[in-house]
């Protein structure tokens, strides 16, 4: 799970070939992926699966686009040069070169930026292995920057065809989910397992939960199918998540559990708040960003935005880490809190709203 954060540091070395004159920005049709808010030059294309970073990139409105990724004629290969600030997950790395080496054009470039504790070095040795050698590399703020000319001549095409699906969606058992397993694909959250945070949530939840509900940062939707399995008088229930990869996970999941409750499934980031209310809500909440430090105020904010959701009445279940700081927030939104278990260092948490 991740959040990129805006103006990194791997964003900022990214620059640095372009300010030094060893690349030049093109006119237009440079092609952006997993793109940050806060690069300066105007007029590309960005595409950027979380939803806040992608509300950013809107607001600053240097992009002439900003889509959650790529069109399906992703492969047309039009680009004169394609940035990226790779994830960490190796095999959501490889797809995302061989896509960039796809939407670039033949002589264009391909430019990318990963901090090294990111895994910099094995991305270079990536990049450098599928377009057969690299043109220019650079290290600053602890961040190491690599280019390589698109040449169908020295594209290691056996590889190319290889990484275009490493990220593909998959079926991974699972005998605790009903049906025996999940669609899910590498990069998103927890996508191999089920979170031991969530299952201990899962186990605790009660069954009598009915009417209009929500699961907040739904990953790709295991708390949601729990939910409805346990509780026959859900009417409704709304999925909210910021990574569209693994809400387009939780879509597929879902659908195929066969509930009878209505589903949404919302591209959101649940910090701003949400658009209705609701008589329950579950929730695993996020509480680390990219640079995998701890991000307390993430959590808080999906308390914020859970109280002010639920209805008089209503009732939030919550996991966390047992150290995470919430409970000032849960005090000041709900009337009633109490925890239900705590095991292997998370804590359940249920808070009512008077
Ligand atoms: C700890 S995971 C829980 C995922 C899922 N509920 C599960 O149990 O497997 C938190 C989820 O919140 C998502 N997320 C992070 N920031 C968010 C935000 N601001 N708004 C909505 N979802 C967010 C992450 O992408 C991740 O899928």
């Amino acid at each position: 799970m991740s959040t990129p954060p805006p103006h990194s540091a791997a964003l900022r070395a990214l620059q640095l070939p372009f300010t030094n004159g060893a690349l030049q920005w093109p006119q237009h049709s440079a092609l952006f992926l997993h793109a940050q808010p806060g690069w300066p030059w105007r007029g590309f294309s960005a595409e950027q699966p979380f939803k806040q970073a992608a509300d950013e990139l809107l607001r600053e409105g240097r992009a002439t686009q900003v889509r959650a990724d790529g069109p399906p004629e992703a492969g047309a290969g039009d680009a004169p040069l394609v940035l990226l600030l790779p994830p960490r997950q190796r095999d959501e790395l490889r797809a995302l070169f061989a896509r960039a080496l796809d939407a670039c054009s033949e002589g264009g470039m391909v430019v990318a930026s990963v901090a090294n504790d990111a895994g910099a070095k094995s991305a270079e040795a990536d990049l450098r292995k599928l377009a057969g050698g690299l043109e220019g590399t650079l290290s600053k703020h602890h961040c190491r920057v690599f280019w390589a000319r698109k040449d169908a001549t020295r594209t290691d095409t056996a590889l190319l065809a290889q990484w275009r699906s490493a990220d593909a969606p998959r079926r991974i058992a699972a005998p605790q989910v009903a049906g025996g397993g999940f669609q899910s694909r590498p990069g998103v959250f927890a996508w191999d397992r089920i979170d031991p945070a969530s299952a201990l949530l899962a186990a605790q939840l009660p069954g009598n939960l009915r009417g209009h509900g929500a699961d907040l940062g739904a990953g790709w939707g295991f708390l949601a199918l729990e939910v409805l399995a346990r509780n026959p008088n859900v009417q409704a229930l709304d999925l909210y998540e910021a990574d569209a990869r693994a809400l387009e996970l939780a879509r597929h999941n879902l659908a195929e559990a066969g509930s009878e409750a209505a589903l949404e499934f919302h591209w959101h980031d649940v910090t701003t708040g949400l658009p209705r209310s609701y008589d329950f809500i579950v929730s695993n909440p996020p509480f680390h960003a990219h640079d995998a430090a701890d991000r307390p105020e993430l959590g808080q904010r999906f308390i914020g935005a859970a109280s002010q959701a639920l209805r008089k009445g209503g009732r939030l279940y919550l996991v966390a880490n047992r150290h995470l700081p919430y409970e000032a927030a849960l005090a000041a939104g709900f009337g009633q809190v109490r925890e239900l278990a705590q095991r292997n260092g998370f804590k359940v948490i249920e808070a009512v709203r008077t």
